[in-house]
């Protein structure tokens, strides 16, 4: 018997895999049993194993996951990708309607479709084969999620039928319910904090940097465009990327259909107001889209969003409950939030118990009492929050709310500075949820990036004593982690390899993990360039600090009065003693200087020498400012490969002066 050639055999069972998917997941017609699916998928693993040379980033046992992504891609899209205008009502939508006939000179034909509710992603394809998947980001440039988009099983890797050499689809990647509400229950037993809804939970897993978590998820995807073939319609397109192997919006269903006039929109919408809590994922609304390209063509697109389409989002669903009691809860920064804790209630398909009631003077505002009838609504946010009060109910004997005045944590007095809205407990280092936050915040991926150390490790640290603030980190030791509970040696030397890391972070990113009130990202690096050393920076007067660009009189008060109270400055020092970047090294000095100030840079597109990160960075050490969009006020946009269309062209319109990558290193030099 002759032997079977191994290239032969991956191909064909890659063939075979992917039409096997495709009937399982996307056909929902399987037609072989799971168990014969998997022995395909082994022999293909094996294969693979023995000749690594035929293994390939789109092979079907690529779906598991694995890749780690540790720091995702910038990509500039292709397509900007424009939002949608939001309609609230019916008015809106004959208003939308009315300026569409107005422009095509007749009622056109619509395409009705859901909204679906998670993250939009553009998927790239060449020669039938999955290439790239980017995130939206800023509308023009966005992030590289492939590895973890090539886990979701209803997007191809490989295209049949008569699909063109390349193009671009897009489609929102959404988490199913029955997959989010398994995911929190394996949570739940875990010990672990559930996640509030799927949306952002979606949003969370694709930017995982370990995409077999993500394999594990069961996202799915819905894709509503293809962009860079001519079709004659929307609905076309759709039809065709049916044939190429997609999961679209199926017809059968209703969650798409063909309308030639609003009065069928309407009926749509009637529809799925109704409908809509049965589907088995989550939507906000409905899409309108004038299905004709010709037509699209004519009505055009603004800068933010296409006029040829329309969104009508649902109404917030509203509930009546009553509040039983206002507690406070306990912020990073000693902001005291209000909470509303509720008599449970079914609202928009979860259990709400509590509710945020901002601040005092939200309070104030409705006049709400403990043991009101209040109004809860869901709006895109996570916690839902209180509308009104319906004083006609109220009982006699409520009293008007008096705010807390001390601390529920630690007991301290709460204050109010001026001009502020919140209340906020001054006891920083005192105070229990002020301090883990703090360590949470330290330890945050794009501050110390402490890996190993999750909120759960700090609590636990926290309670045993050995973690009172940051500094305390530096100061762990494996013998007194070993004897606490859940604490395996694998998992301790993780910790402390982790926290070890964490030395050779950058300055400004330890200027900004350290926690300094109105600190962020931005301002940290802003003040870790001016002043080079954290000494330097404690030792700058008020004047000094409000002087320095960007840097206004809130921030400039809040860096002194940190660097006012003994305990900080003993943690500084401590930190120093261990060995963090609290200062510039020589290098970084050195590329510093003021070349670039008072001058404003937009950085869009992809680049060749430097990466868009670096080239930012660059602008910002030589005392330049970076911002996302073109305005009146951009000195400069440095322009690489593939720009967003619309930058370029409000660019043109404001007359912008372009730079090239090699002219924005020459001004450098
Ligand atoms: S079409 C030019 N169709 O909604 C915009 N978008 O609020 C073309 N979305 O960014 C988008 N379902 O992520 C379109 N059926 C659908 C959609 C949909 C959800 C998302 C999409 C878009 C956002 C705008």
């Amino acid at each position: 018997m002759s032997e079977i050639n191994p290239k032969i055999r991956v191909e064909e069972l890659t063939k075979l895999l992917n039409e096997h998917n495709h009937r399982y997941y996307v056909l929902n017609e399987p037609e072989i049993s799971d168990f014969d699916f998997d022995a395909l998928l082994r022999e293909l693993e094996n294969l693979e194993k023995s000749h690594p040379e035929l293994a390939d980033k789109n092979s079907p046992t690529q779906r598991v996951g694995g890749d780690i992504t540790k720091n995702f891609e910038s990509v500039a899209h292709d397509y900007p990708m424009l939002s949608l205008n939001n309609t609230y009502s019916n008015e809106e939508l004959h208003d939308f309607a009315e300026r569409t006939i107005k422009t095509l000179e007749r009622e056109p034909e619509y395409i009705c479709e859901l909204k679906y509710d998670g993250v939009a992603i553009a998927i790239v394809y060449e020669n039938g084969r999955l290439v790239r998947a980017v995130t939206r980001g800023d509308g023009s440039v966005g992030e590289d999620v492939t590895a973890n988009v090539r886990t979701i099983r209803t997007i191809p890797l490989e295209l049949t039928g008569d699909y063109p050499e390349k193009f671009e689809i897009r489609g929102e990647i959404v988490f199913p319910h029955e997959a989010f509400n398994a995911l929190n229950a394996s949570r739940e037993k875990l010990g672990e904090p559930k996640f509030a809804n799927p949306r952002n939970t979606a949003s969370g897993t694709i930017k995982m940097q370990d995409s077999s978590i993500v394999a594990g998820r069961g996202l799915d995807c819905f894709l509503y465009s293809v962009l860079g073939v001519d079709f004659e319609s929307h609905y076309e397109g759709i039809q065709a990327a049916r044939r190429w192997g997609f999961k679209v919006p199926s017809e059968e269903l209703r969650y798409i259909t063909r309308v030639n006039s609003i009065d069928g929109v309407e009926k749509f919408i009637q529809y799925w107001n109704k409908e809509r809590e049965q589907l088995p994922f989550e939507t906000d609304g409905i899409v309108v889209k004038v299905n004709g390209t010709a037509n699209q063509k004519l009505l055009g697109s603004t800068s933010k969003f296409p006029r040829w389409a329309v969104a009508y989002k649902f109404k917030a669903e509203r509930v009546a409950t009553v509040l039983e009691r206002v507690t406070y809860q306990v912020g990073r920064t000693g902001a005291i939030t209000p909470v509303a804790n509720l008599v449970p209630v079914q609202l928009g398909g979860t259990m709400v118990k509590r509710a945020s009631l901002h601040n005092s003077d939200q309070i104030d505002k409705l006049d709400v009492r403990e043991g009101d009838t209040v109004f809860v609504e869901k709006g895109g946010e996570i916690i839902p929050k209180i509308v009104g009060v319906d004083k006609s109910s109220r009982s006699e004997d409520t009293k008007k709310l008096v705010y807390a005045d001390r601390c529920p944590e630690c007991g301290e007095t709460l204050v109010r500075k001026e001009g502020e809205a919140q209340h906020y407990c001054l006891n920083e280092s005192g105070c229990p949820p002020q301090i883990k936050g703090k360590i949470q915040h330290f330890i945050g991926r794009k501050m110390m990036n402490i890996d190993g150390l999750g909120a759960e490790t700090v609590e636990q640290l926290f309670e045993a004593k050995l973690l009172n603030n940051i500094a305390d980190l530096y100061d762990l030791k494996a013998e007194y982690l070993l004897p606490l509970e859940r604490m395996a040696e694998k998992s301790v030397n993780n910790i402390l390899a982790g926290i070890e890391a964490s030395k050779t972070v950058p300055f400004p990113q330890v200027l900004y993990a350290i926690g300094i009130r109105y600190v962020g990202e931005t301002v940290a690096k802003k003040l870790a360039q001016h002043f080079g050393s954290v000494k330097n920076l404690l030792e700058a007067d008020l004047e000094t600090l409000v002087n320095v660009d960007e840097i206004g009189q809130k921030i400039a008060e809040s860096v002194k009065d940190y660097f006012e109270i003994p305990e900080n400055i003993d943690l500084i020092n401590r930190l120093i003693k261990a060995g963090l970047k609290l200062e510039l090294n020589k290098e970084e000095l050195e590329n510093r200087s003021n070349k670039l100030e008072g001058l404003t840079f937009v950085v869009s597109g992809v680049f060749s020498s430097m990466s868009r990160d670096e080239i930012k960075n660059a602008v910002e050490t030589n005392g330049g400012k970076v911002t996302s969009s073109i305005s009146k006020k951009t000195s400069y946009l440095i322009r690489g490969e593939n720009m967003g269309p619309s930058k370029l062209e409000k660019a043109e319109k404001l007359e912008i002066a372009l730079i090239s990558e090699e002219e924005f290193v020459a001004m450098l030099e």
